[in-house]
């Protein structure tokens, strides 16, 4: 069979030779079960699958896959699926985004290194969808992304709860006196009943948006639930396309070009998505050489309004986001206002615009028209100041309209464990119009950047039902989370930024419609306490762990490793004997 292109694949480099290494590459395959014919040119594409018993969001991903086979297949082409380092989100520790890096070098060069001439990307809980992309993007081959979808509604009681969303409500509950231990069991069991990543609207369901805004994945690709047959569907088409595009030679880097991130940027402010794709994407554009700033964020998400009412700043959950359209009705009320860049190719070999512009909404209690938006003007804001001369970032759609423009007195706590430690005393001297800030949470502070910016309130303060303050630190938080927190705050304290000379009682203003952060603390001050600053003791001195906090870049910059940045192509490495 031919492969349909002029151009040679780059899998015929290892089975197209007639020579003893042909001999290697071709013969121990063949051990599988693949005759002669397989190895005649026919576009070899790779599954790669982040399946794992420790990734339960990606537990029905062997079924997916066989799916994408299917399709390539019957496209004409040899499916090969193959296994990467799988980031599950609720067990690894410290923080799953420690990893994120370490995968995505897996993925480069696992790509990069085997005779594949496309890939297909199995993605699901938080990290596994940055780590693919960011590695993929490196390589550049034509590329297709799957998500895994979204579980079914978690149901509580005859009420309907969100991953994550009412996992720290319920904490708060039971902490606050008003839920029992055994009613807490109860509801682990029913708030994840199904296959699939979380169902709210958090760091997953955004990252599989963002998947379809980017052009990347198939349209309908982030809200079919993951149990629901049109999820196989979509696999089994995504098969089939993934050997068109190799014939096309439809790399990556066409696919993600500023226009795209543009898009995906608007789309996130359209779902009221997860900060955390302001680090994801920064750090993927920054692999294809696209420039693309926390400003951009600030600047392009400013004007759209959050169109969907989805946990954790509204009501919905992802299923209910399927039913009423997904995210192709709201990329179609984007473009409808000229705010998205209609031309930007996807993956399918057509426009968004092509994709989108007839898709229908069924349900607009779920997804808001512009004109009658869920939250007006709702982008993530980026804030500066003298606390955060590289900028910090708050989700002003999961925060609170009383507190954006706040001044109040500094509660610090240097580290996790201070504040763990210090947080139910009664005796701490807190009241709702302070500011908590938490320090040594950022890249390498924590090291990893863990989500723990969202600190939850002292008990004392929770009894008077009070349910917000402003939070200030270097960490990140969970897409499924929300409050007034002011998060990625750069330089981080580890790395000697302003955060890290922060006193308890200093006063500090959060004023988002101005984006500003400002410690009213005097320069002379500042640099009396600098002077006097010593940064944290390493967390170890080998390992992946010390070559993440030597090379990781700060939130700004993607969180990236410094020596990650760009890509180095899909060239064919030497023979191997
Ligand atoms: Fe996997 Fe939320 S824990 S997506
Ligand atoms: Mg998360």
């Amino acid at each position: 069979m031919s492969n349909g292109t002029k151009k040679k694949l780059r899998s015929q480099e290892w089975f197209g030779k007639q020579d003893k290494h042909g001999f290697l590459y071709r013969s121990w395959m063949k051990n599988r079960g693949f005759p002669q014919d397989q190895f005649d040119g026919r576009p070899v594409i790779g599954i790669c699958n982040t399946w794992s018993e420790l990734t339960p969001c990606n537990s029905h991903f062997k079924t997916i896959a066989e799916h994408v086979r299917w399709g390539i297949l019957e496209a004409g082409g040899f499916p090969l699926e193959f296994p990467v380092m799988s980031l599950g989100e609720t067990l690894l520790r410290p923080t799953a985004m420690l990893y994120r890096n370490l995968a995505s070098m897996d993925v480069e060069e696992s790509i990069r290194a085997n005779p594949l001439d496309g890939v297909v990307l199995l993605m699901g809980c938080d990290k596994t969808t940055p780590s693919l992309l960011m590695g993929a993007a490196s390589v550049d081959l034509p590329t297709i992304g799957i998500s895994g979808g979204p579980m079914l509604r978690g149901i509580y009681r005859g009420k309907h709860i969100g991953s994550g969303t009412n996992t720290w409500s319920m904490s708060e509950d039971v902490r606050a006196g008003k839920m029992t231990i055994e009613e807490f069991h109860e509801a682990e069991a029913c708030m994840h009943r199904s296959h699939g990543h979380c169902m709210t609207m958090g760091t997953a369901s955004t990252m599989a948006c963002m998947v379809e805004a980017l052009g990347v994945g198939l349209p309908g690709n982030a809200a079919i639930p993951a149990v629901d047959a049109r999820r196989n569907h979509l696999a089994r088409e995504a098969g089939r396309r993934i050997v068109e595009m190799v014939r096309e030679d439809l790399v990556l880097s066409k696919i993600l070009t500023r226009e795209a991130f543009e898009n995906a940027i608007r789309a996130n402010a359209g779902i009221g998505g997860s900060t955390n794709a302001v680090i994801h994407l920064i750090a993927l554009a920054r692999r294809v050489g696209v420039e693309l700033t926390l400003d951009d964020w600030d600047r392009l998400g400013r004007d759209v309004h959050c169109l969907v009412d989805l946990m954790p700043s509204g009501r919905f959950l992802m299923e209910d986001f399927f039913e009423a359209g997904g995210l192709p009705a709201v990329l179609r009320e984007l473009g409808e206002r000229g705010l998205l860049n209609k031309d930007a190719l996807t993956v399918n070999g057509r426009t968004i615009w092509e994709n989108n512009k007839d898709a229908p909404c069924w349900n607009r209690e779920v997804i808001h028209s512009f004109d009658a938006p869920f939250k007006p003007e709702a982008g993530i804001a980026v804030l500066r100041g003298n606390l955060a001369p590289d900028g910090a970032i708050i989700k002003p759609s999961a925060a609170s309209p009383h507190l954006m423009q706040h001044t109040g007195r500094a509660v610090v706590f240097e580290n996790i464990e201070d504040f763990h430690a210090r947080i139910n005393d009664e005796n701490l001297d807190i009241d709702e119009t302070c500011v908590m800030v938490l320090k040594n949470c950022g890249p390498k502070g924590y090291p990893g950047m863990a989500e723990v910016g969202n600190m939850p309130l002292p008990p004392k303060i929770l009894k008077k039902g009070i349910t917000d303050m402003v939070r200030i630190s270097d960490a990140r938080m969970s897409g499924t989370a929300y409050g007034t927190v002011v998060l990625h705050t750069a330089p981080e304290a580890a790395a000697g930024g302003p955060l890290a000379l922060v006193q308890n009682g200093d006063m500090i203003t959060l004023d988002v419609p101005a984006r500003t952060l400002t410690l009213h603390v005097s320069d002379e001050e500042l640099e009396r306490r600098r002077a006097a600053w010593q940064p944290p003791a390493p967390h170890t001195d080998r390992g992946y762990v010390k070559l993440y906090v030597d090379h990781v870049l700060q939130a700004n910059e993607g969180a990236d490793l410094d020596f990650l940045v760009g890509k180095s192509g899909s060239a064919v490495p030497r023979d191997n004997h």
